[in-house]
């Protein structure tokens, strides 16, 4: 009898340890999309950065790749973009080929991703343009999203987004809410391409006595992943 329990219980060690090793060893690609240029003193970046050593805590070995889209300077789109992006492969010129490269490996990082962390200085109400011509570069028909079926389909299904905001002001709530159309803009988009599941952490309230002095430890602090 002593010896069937001793069993019992070796065998529901190693299940535990088992199972706690399997949780371990889940490494996760992390895609760091940056827009400010403001680098070492930005709010989201560090917000940013913040969310990946968490991550990483939680998925030791994964790993992290950075977008940072302001030294990217992704173009504004042009007709030879757009002929680009919409011609069969066969009818795509050399030309073609040349002009979409830079939006063909910014959609490679996005499917290749398993966790993408969108950092985003809020400007006059709306993100960046360098963010904003990212997008212009990621939303490609056939490639992040489809219309086969007749309805718009996101394709890049199974992933987590983070958006990490910072502002001068306070948009989460109270009276400036409904003039943020960054965060609101940005999950309808992401959504469209099929990423759903966001979490939005915020530095904000930089520029307002009274709250400017302990916001960016308070946004810091609130991450939880
Ligand atoms: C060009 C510009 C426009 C801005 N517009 C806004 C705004 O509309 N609302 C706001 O709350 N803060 C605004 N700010 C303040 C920034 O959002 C704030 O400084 C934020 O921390 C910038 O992000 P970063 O620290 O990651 O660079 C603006 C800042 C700049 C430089």
């Amino acid at each position: 009898m002593r010896n069937e329990t001793e069993k019992l219980y070796t065998v529901s060690a190693i299940l535990i340890i088992g199972n706690k090793f399997k949780t371990e060893i889940v490494m996760k690609k992390i895609l760091h999309v940056i827009s400010s240029p403001r680098n070492g003193t930005s709010n989201s970046i560090q917000l940013g950065n913040k969310i990946i050593e968490q991550l990483k805590r939680n998925y030791p070995g994964s790993s992290v790749l950075v977008n940072n889209v302001v030294d990217k300077d992704y173009a504004h789109l042009t007709d030879i973009h757009i002929a680009g992006y919409l011609l069969p492969e066969e009818d795509k010129t050399q030309q073609h080929l040349d002009i979409i490269a830079p939006s063909d490996s910014a959609v490679e990082e996005l499917i290749n991703a398993d966790i993408i962390i969108i950092g985003l200085p809020l400007y006059n109400f709306q993100m960046p343009s360098a963010l904003k011509a990212w997008i212009d570069h990621i939303v490609r028909k056939g490639k992040t999203f489809s219309y086969q079926t007749g309805q718009a389909e996101g394709l890049l299904t199974n992933k987590k987004a983070y958006l990490a905001i910072a502002s001068s002001g306070v948009y989460s709530d109270g009276p400036m809410k409904v003039y943020d159309f960054a965060e609101p803009y940005l999950r309808f988009i992401l959504g469209f391409m099929g990423l759903k599941d966001i979490t939005t952490f915020r530095v904000e309230g930089t520029a307002l006595p009274g709250i400017m002095e302990t916001a960016l430890e308070k946004g810091l602090n609130s991450v939880t992943v």
